[in-house]
């Protein structure tokens, strides 16, 4: 069994160790698992190239970890537990002695297609069990996994098959999300048709059963070619920095990167982090409302309570349907002891009833945790009184795609909960706080970037296909750490609070997207010269998206023109991108060289219109007026 810290002292001693004797600290965690070969080397660590490798020389595969060893134990435990869209259908239970033969059915179907260790694929899926089973199937067989967030239109699905060049995509015929129902087959036919020439098959699992458009030469279904399958299949011995799967989050430039995490060290970290930070007890129902499309899905629904032998829920639908009580009478209904949500969910159900929480049974809660965004204070409160009331601590949970699993956190009962501050590291990460000119903040109440001084085994290891981005994007920044891309502050304590991010990504619903990637959406609209893109605060989101817009011609219609370019952000990129507000302006306020001024274009946008800085830098100071008051649609 993994490290799991019990009390103040423990973790102390546990923190002190990890920093005095890293190599010391991960083996022992690191032994707790089923290894086919041990490793010769802990860690290798240099964030110049950069070049991290964990537990190298190691063999083993996860999967065996996720089911193999708890078999014996823990054969009819329930591994998942599904709850459907709609209320009133029943849940579906899979123990982890049925989970692994569904695994394994799966893992020789692809086997069967040709699908072999190393090759990518790619998942475009609702959140139904199936997409846990075909996931560690992949992972079974060695095969790497790119799952896209089934909420992306079919250019973004199609981005991002080709620049993994996939072999098969998995997806099902629909996707139910509260009342709606989404063809999800048909934005994977509309994807391929935009040039994945990699995809030989598509693996189609029916999900409602309504009529889906057929291509006999590619497209599989689930239910033919999985379940006439073996349920006995023999794991694909992985080397510990194997690739393990694949998936895309966005940046200040350019298009989404495939961030890369390994099979060796993400193992040992999202057990040891879920064990800790949820405080899980065999017997325990946990529950993170997460999409699996998402890195919290990976690791939080998914490989996480895995590993650690928990009973582990996945939700089909979405916060409000068919009310606002959903999410409680979830846990009510399941006893559910431990729930992890983000804080776009939490100021939602807020605003929807804010004592709708107190008519449910909500005893079981022991830990509930927050993650994704800045919590405010009110929506802490909230969820503290109303839902943990008083006695559930609340875990706020700091992490990224690229970190692979939570490094700071509270962990409840242990440390004390702070409203808004993700407060401690877990033991083994060392975060440092820098000015912009990368000078350590040493001591505390001092605010920062905030940035990373050792390697932690579940860091991305390259972003795929082009490692060069994987080392200007994180490395080289500040020589020798690891850059967030986050602002935090450090309290009187040495409490950590994260402020938000300081480069051009914003952080919407929890959801990450890049202002270029929006910016470029918009400027395909023919009737756009240039665009740019800003956040601004938003009380049920977090972050808004507002686009500052400059047409060709004045714009006659503006609401005509606004729905317009709604359509084609959500062509290019998914309705979760598109903008809340557009300012159409004749001028967009550049400096000499050329360059968007964006400072001010937030201040107008948070409304501070008064403290707009200094701007005779700028080369059209004229403008700033014209946009101060410009109108909005
Ligand atoms: C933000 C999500 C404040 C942060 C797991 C980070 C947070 C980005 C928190 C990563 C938190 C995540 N408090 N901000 N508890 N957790 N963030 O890659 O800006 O989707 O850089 O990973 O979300 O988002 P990602």
């Amino acid at each position: 069994m993994t490290l799991q810290i019990k009390n103040i002292e423990q973790y102390h001693e546990a923190y002190h160790r990890s920093v005095e004797n890293p190599e010391g600290f991960w083996a022992e965690i690191a032994s707790t698992f089923v290894w086919d070969r041990k490793w010769d080397k802990v860690v290798h660590h240099d964030f110049i190239t950069p070049d991290i490798r964990w537990f190298e020389g190691g063999k083993l595969n996860i999967t065996v970890n996720c089911l193999d060893r708890h078999i014996e134990t823990k054969g009819d435990q329930i591994a998942i537990i599904w709850e459907a869209n709609e209320a009133n259908e029943p849940s579906k239970k899979l123990t982890y002695k049925q989970l692994l033969a569904e695994v394994n059915k799966c893992a020789n179907a692809l086997k069967a297609q040709g699908v072999k260790k190393g090759d990518r694929i790619c998942f475009y899926m609702p959140m139904i069990q199936e997409v846990a089973i075909a996931m560690l199937a992949c992972a079974r067989i060695g095969a790497i996994h790119s799952v896209v967030f089934a909420g992306f239109s079919a250019n973004a699905l199609a981005d991002r098959i080709k620049d993994a060049e996939c072999k098969m995509v998995i997806c099902s015929d629909y996707n139910r999300r509260g009342p709606k129902s989404i063809a999800v087959k048909d934005v994977v036919d509309e994807a391929i048709a935009l040039g994945c020439d990699s995809v030989e098959k598509v693996l189609v699992y029916k999900s409602t059963g309504d009529k889906v458009k057929w291509n006999a030469a590619i497209d599989l279904w689930w239910h033919e070619t999985v379940d006439t399958m073996s349920d006995q299949c023999e794991p694909e011995i992985m080397d510990a920095e194997d690739m393990l799967f694949i998936l895309y989050t966005s940046g200040s430039t350019g298009k989404p990167k495939g961030v890369v995490h390994t099979c060796g060290g993400y193992m040992v970290y999202t057990e040891y982090s879920f064990k800790n930070v949820f405080q899980y007890q065999d017997g325990d129902v946990y529950w993170c409302t997460a999409d699996v499309g998402w890195i919290t899905g990976h690791s939080y629904i998914l490989y996480g309570p895995l590993l650690a032998g928990a009973t582990t829920m996945m939700f089909e639908g979405v916060p409000g349907h068919p009310d606002a009580g959903r999410f409680w009478h979830v846990c009510e209904k399941h006893r559910v002891n431990q729930f992890y949500t983000a804080p776009t969910a939490i100021r939602a159900l807020m605003a929807a009833g804010w004592h709708e929480p107190e008519k449910y049974d909500l005893s079981s809660l022991k830990v509930i945790g927050s993650v994704g965004e800045p919590i405010n204070e009110e929506a802490w409160h909230w969820y503290d009184e109303k839902v943990g009331r008083g006695r559930a601590p609340i875990v706020d949970t700091w992490w990224q795609t690229e970190t692979g699993g939570i490094l700071i956190t509270p962990l409840p009962g242990i440390t004390d909960a702070k409203p808004c501050f993700a407060s401690y590291p877990l033991p083994g990460v060392q975060p440092v706080l820098l000015d912009p000119n990368g000078i350590e903040l040493v001591g505390n109440n001092v605010e920062g970037l905030l940035c990373i001084k050792y390697p932690w085994p579940s860091m991305l290891r390259t972003t795929y296909g082009d490692h060069e981005r994987c080392r200007t994007t994180y490395f080289a920044a500040f020589k020798n750490y690891y850059f967030t891309g986050d602002g935090a502050k450090r309290d009187e304590e040495g409490r950590y609070r994260i402020i938000g991010r300081v480069d051009d990504v914003i952080n919407v619903s929890g959801h990450r997207i890049g202002t270029a990637e929006v910016e470029d959406a918009i400027n395909q609209h023919s009737g756009v010269v240039e665009s740019a893109v800003v956040g601004y605060p938003h009380d049920i989101k977090g972050q808004g998206i507002y686009a500052y817009v400059k047409a060709h011609h004045e714009v006659v219609d503006p609401e005509h023109m606004r729905k317009e370019i709604l359509a084609v952000v959500t062509k290019h990129i998914g309705p979760i991108a598109k903008p809340d507000k557009i300012q159409f302006v004749l001028q967009l306020p550049k400096t000499r060289s050329g360059k968007i001024m964006r400072r001010i274009l937030r201040k107008i946008a948070e409304g501070e219109t008064g403290q707009l800085g200094d701007i005779s830098t700028l080369l059209n100071p004229e403008c700033v007026e014209e946009l101060k008051t410009g109108a909005l649609v």
